[in-house]
């Protein structure tokens, strides 16, 4: 297939694109600065249609990676993340329908349902999508809110995948560069993360769908990732099993 990732330079794409390659998908990489890449890099801004719709072009499945970058003030005032958040992945779905791309994978967050402790009997499957993560929470939601509709309304193939911390196996870095040293549930290797992507555009199951994603062994109840299990026939390959748990060892499952 061919596919295009937005946010192709992020940190997140970086890792993820590994077992896309490997399956011998063709990536463009679409970012709103030039860089370096392997693969097709395409130069746009999400919030612009009429690059978003140039960057579909010619594409069979399209992944959704963008956010606007974290800086100390970009997530004080709704402006920046409605455009880039949330008008951008609004302006991918439109494009992908002008251009009759039915498969699209949208990065979502375990934030559009986290902080639900208070809750009893918190089955992440069927909380209400309620965020306390600021104006980064609401952008994610309204994203799955759009994802949701589009693939309602025009008969897509969406699947949502709410990823935990995303965490570079390879350095044991996460995206600030910070050294990882103990194993909490909600960890998840990039590539993991790629590798379900993979699973969700190669298979043929119309309408919308999603899936929490995560790594390690303590994710599979305690944040629903065995569903994502069983319903692709996927298991983690990097559950970081190798640190230390964070907790109290009793909790751990490995
Ligand atoms: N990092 C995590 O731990 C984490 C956790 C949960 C969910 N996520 C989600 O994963 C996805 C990727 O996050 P990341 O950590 O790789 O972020 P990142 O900031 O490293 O990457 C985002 C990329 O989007 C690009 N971008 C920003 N504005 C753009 C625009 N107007 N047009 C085109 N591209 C633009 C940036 O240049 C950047 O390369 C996001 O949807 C994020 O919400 C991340």
């Amino acid at each position: 297939m061919k596919i295009l990732i937005t946010g192709g330079n992020g940190f997140l794409c970086k890792g993820m694109i590994e077992p896309l390659a490997k399956a011998g998908h063709e990536l463009r990489l679409l970012d709103v600065k030039p860089f370096e890449s392997d693969h097709e890099v395409f130069v746009g801004d999400v919030s612009n249609f009429d690059n978003v719709l140039e960057a579909c072009k010619d594409m069979d499945g399209i992944i959704i990676a963008h956010m606007l970058s974290r800086s100390s003030d970009a997530y004080q005032s709704p402006g920046p993340v409605f455009d880039v958040n949330v008008k951008g992945t609004a302006n991918v779905f439109q494009a992908a329908v002008a251009l009759g791309i039915s498969k699209i994978v949208l990065i979502s967050s375990e934030a559009v349902i986290s902080r639900h402790a208070d809750l009893p009997d918190a089955n992440k499957r069927h909380l209400p999508m309620r965020s306390k993560n600021g104006l980064y929470g609401l952008g994610k939601i309204l994203q799955e809110v759009i994802a949701e509709q589009y693939a309602f309304e025009h008969h897509l193939q969406v699947d949502a995948l709410r990823v935990g911390y995303i965490v570079d196996g390879e350095k044991g870095q996460d995206k600030y560069g910070r050294q990882v040293k103990e194993r909490a549930a909600p960890d998840v290797d990039r590539r993991d993360i790629g590798e379900v992507a993979r699973l969700c555009l190669e298979r043929e199951n119309p309408g919308y769908e999603f899936f929490h994603v995560m790594s390690t062994p303590e994710s599979m109840v305690e944040h629903d990732v065995q569903y994502t299990c069983d319903q692709l026939n996927w298991k983690p390959k990097y559950d970081f099993t190798w640190l230390p748990w964070h907790g109290d060892p009793k909790e751990a499952k490995a």
